[in-house]
């Protein structure tokens, strides 16, 4: 009985620690390092279930991103690691892939909305894509995009 309660107390004096970790202050400043750190740190700082869920796949692209990034999960703040759920609707069924970065506010961009939804002059998008002009209309057409 001594050894699991030793083992709980001594991870909560580590996670109190503020030398070990530096749980993000959402509202606090960010900066290029993340955000500052909390001043007072709980077990639940460490603690992140929303990952648990399913994403909502009812969209265009039928994706679905759910980060677990410091803006989310403060936990990861400054550790240089985080993880996102991606679910995917494929056909008939649905696909679940978890995604780690080095990162914990990693850039996160859908190269679908990235290429098509915004302004970008077409031609440009053909030399980089190797799609030609018509193509490039029609999806920017379909998502949103103009040029
Ligand atoms: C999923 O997203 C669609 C489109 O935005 C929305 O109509 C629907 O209510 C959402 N479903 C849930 C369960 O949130």
């Amino acid at each position: 009985m001594f050894i699991p309660i030793f083992f709980i107390l001594s991870f909560l004096f580590s996670s109190t620690n503020a030398a070990d970790f530096c749980v993000g202050d959402l509202n606090g400043p960010v900066g290029p390092a993340g955000y500052s750190c909390k001043k007072t740190v709980t077990v639940n700082d460490f603690v992140y279930s929303g990952l648990a869920a399913t994403g909502n796949t009812s969209n265009l692209i039928k994706a679905a991103v759910t980060p677990a990034f410091s803006a989310q999960f403060p936990g990861v703040n400054g550790l240089g690691i985080s993880i996102a759920r991606l679910d995917l609707a494929v056909g008939k069924t649905q696909s679940l892939a978890f995604v780690s970065f080095s990162s914990p506010d990693p850039g996160l961009q859908i190269l679908d909305f990235a290429l098509f939804a915004n302004d970008l002059p077409t031609d440009i998008i053909e030399e980089t894509t190797f799609l030609d002009a018509a193509q490039i209309k029609k999806l920017k057409g379909v998502l949103g995009g103009t040029g």
